[in-house]
Formats: C-alpha cells, structure tokens, sequence
C-alpha cells in the first residue's frame, strides 16, 4: 500500500490490472499462495471452492432463529462461531489455516444470500458448480443467473475488497490468531472489526447520505451544513491514502455503468465539493463511496452490504493469518498508565 501515491499492489500486481483482468478465485489463490495458479492449480482451486458451498442443515436452523431485524453482519457473526464449533482444532500451519478458509470463503455467500432469502420468504437456492464465485453469490441470492454485467462488477468488488494490509480487521484477525487460537475465532474477531461504521460499516452509510440529500440540487447545502455540524462524509477519509483510493477510482467506473442516474449524480456532485474542500487535510473519496451504489442498483437491501466487504476481505485475512502464526509471537501491545500509584485501600463505609 502506498498511501501518499495512491497506489495498492496485491503480492506485487496493481489493482488496476487484477480488476481489470483476474477473477476472485484467482486473486485469492494469488494471496495465499504467492503466485497466480496456472489453469490446473485454478481448475483445482475452483473445484475446492465448489466441494465446500453448501451450507450444513443445521446453520440453516440458526439463520431461521436469528431475530428478523439483526443486522446481517451480526448474524454472520453468530453464523461464523457456530460453524467453528464443528471444526475447532487450533491452527498451527498455514496449510491449516488454508483449508480452514477454503471451507469459509466458499459458504459466506451462501450465508448472505440464505439470510436474505428467508427475510424476504422465498426459497432457498443452491449453489452451482458451473457459476464463479461471484456469480453463485447473486444466483443464490436473486434465484436466476445475474447478467454478465453484474457479475462482473460483483467479482471486481470481491477483487478489490480481498485485501488492504493492516486494517483494522485484519489486525484484529491477526491479534486473536497469534494466540493460536481457531481460525472460525479469529474470523469472528475480523467481522466484529469491519462491522463498525469507520471501517466497513461505511459502504452503507455512504448510501444511506446519499438516499438523505435525495436531489443533486441539494448537494452544496447538505455538503456544508454537514461540515458546519462536523458530520462526516462517509466514504471519505482513510487513515493511510491521503490521495484519492485507488480502489474508489475502479468502483466509480462500475457505478457510472450500473448505478441509479440520480444516485450517481449526488455522488459525483459531492465528490467535486470533497475533493475540493476537504482533500487538503488529506480527506478523499474512499473504497466505500461508490461501491454500495452498484449493489443499490442490483437491489440488495442496503444493510447486507458490508457482508459482501467481508465476502471479499476474509481472503486477506486468511492470508495475514497464515503468514503471521508460520512465524507466530503472541500480540500483546503494552498501554502507558498515567495516574498515581501505591494508593491505600479504603473501606467502603469510609469512602
Ligand atoms: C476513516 C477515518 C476514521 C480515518 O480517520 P483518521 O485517520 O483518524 O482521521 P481524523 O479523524 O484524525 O481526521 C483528520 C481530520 O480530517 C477530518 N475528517 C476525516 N474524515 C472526514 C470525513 N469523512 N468527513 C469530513 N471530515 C473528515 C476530521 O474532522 C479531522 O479534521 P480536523 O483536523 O479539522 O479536526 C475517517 O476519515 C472517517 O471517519 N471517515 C468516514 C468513515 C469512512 O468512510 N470509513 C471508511 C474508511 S475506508
């Protein structure tokens, strides 16, 4: 990641190219094991991926039991901890991590899309073999196959979210793995993180600024009134690029194709007015701005939109993970304690 250049390389090749050209499962494949997987490694790869999609009887029972307005980051949350009880064995080796994860990439869309379909009362669907990653995810979802163009945009998204060094989730992965501890608990960990609205929680925020401002006229006047009242712009601002995202600038194309006019409009009007007021003290358009206009337009209920962030992200995790334990120290941050100290103990009854 280079946050003054704007600029993020997956294992050495830029994002650009890899949205440009990769799918999802290879990109996975890239980050875990080091290299893009030639045709066979791919077909393997993909089969895996297969073999592990369909969801245990019994999780179904839990989603059915999750109370019908938990927010769907919760209920993967709880989903996640359940699976890992049938598979708790801590991790020691990279190869475990990676056929822990291989198992948990393949299901959580499955998760996301059964959650949605049993909220709405329809059918669950399963998956199929023949279909990518991506397109699984809103063949279970949606029940027919996407068109191309949606899938394609679903798979970038899934691209450009696999990965971002030490963000908040991954560092919270990280932290719960290196006291070699299960994966499934680490992973808990990660979606804690990415649940919050600083973090993942963004891309539906974002939206949701949007849908409130409602008319490209009212853009400027919402913009200002904002800073005036110290509102945060959602989906701008990231601790590490002080340059425009470069993930934002490939989500933006997508928007442009996909996304509601009206929406992009008061998006692309409240960018100029970011860019312009607010990039000075390093605050851009961020991965979170355009992308949950995509998923607005293919109809996905605005709050299931950090599942598909995570979605993407646990392959960065399983990667840092098991990069981290093949070399693992326990990760344990000290704190300064400022304040006194040799206090006498007094008794309740004279406090
Ligand atoms: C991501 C984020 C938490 C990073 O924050 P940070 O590195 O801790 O930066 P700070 O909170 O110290 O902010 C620095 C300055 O920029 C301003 N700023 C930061 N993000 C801003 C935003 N989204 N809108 C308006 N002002 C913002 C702060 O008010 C502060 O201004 P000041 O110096 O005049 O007080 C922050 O930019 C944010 O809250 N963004 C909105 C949520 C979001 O999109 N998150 C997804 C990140 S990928």
């Amino acid at each position: 990641m280079d946050g003054k250049g704007g600029k993020l390389y997956y294992r050495g090749y830029s994002i650009e190219e890899l949205a440009e050209f990769s799918t999802f499962e290879e990109v996975t494949y890239l980050l875990w094991y080091g290299e893009l997987p030639s045709k066979g490694e791919l077909r393997e790869f993909s089969r895996k991926l297969a073999k592990n999609r369909e969801l245990p009887k019994e999780l179904l029972d839990v989603l059915e039991m999750m109370p019908k307005h938990a927010h769907p980051m919760g209920v993967l949350r709880t989903a996640v901890s359940f699976l890992g009880n049938f598979d708790d064995e801590p991790v020691k080796t990279p190869e475990d991590v990676y056929e822990k994860g291989i198992s948990l990439v393949a299901k959580i869309p499955g998760i996301v899309a059964s959650l949605y379909r049993l909220r709405m009362g329809l059918e669950l669907v399963k998956p199929r073999e023949d279909l990518s990653h991506a397109g699984n995810f809103l063949y279970m979802m949606f029940g027919k196959e996407p068109p191309k163009s949606w899938e394609r945009a679903m798979d970038v998204a899934l691209i450009l979210y696999a990965e971002h060094e030490l963000n908040a989730s991954t560092f919270a992965v990280m932290e719960v793995g290196s006291t070699l501890s299960d994966y499934y608990s680490a992973v808990v960990a990660g979606i804690g993180a990415l649940k919050g609205i600083l973090h993942g929680g963004a891309v539906e925020e974002a939206v949701r600024q949007f849908l409130e401002i409602g008319d490209p006229e009212r853009v400027e006047e919402w913009f200002f009134n904002a800073l005036k009242n110290k509102r945060r712009i959602m989906g701008a601002g990231h601790r590490v690029y002080k340059t425009y995202d470069p993930r934002a600038k490939i989500f933006k194309k997508y928007a442009r194709m996909i996304g509601d006019k009206r929406m992009y409009e008061i998006a692309e009007r409240l960018e100029t007015l970011v860019q312009k007021h607010l990039s000075k003290k390093g605050v851009n358009i961020n991965v979170d701005y355009w992308s949950g206009i995509i998923f607005y337009a293919m109809g996905i209920p605005i709050e299931f939109y950090t599942t598909i962030f995570l979605m993407g992200r646990i392959s960065g995790w399983t990667a840092h993970l098991a990069e981290y334990i093949s070399n693992n120290k326990l990760i344990r941050p000290r704190l300064q304690y400022i304040g006194e100290i040799g206090k006498r103990y007094i008794p309740i009854e004279r406090r």
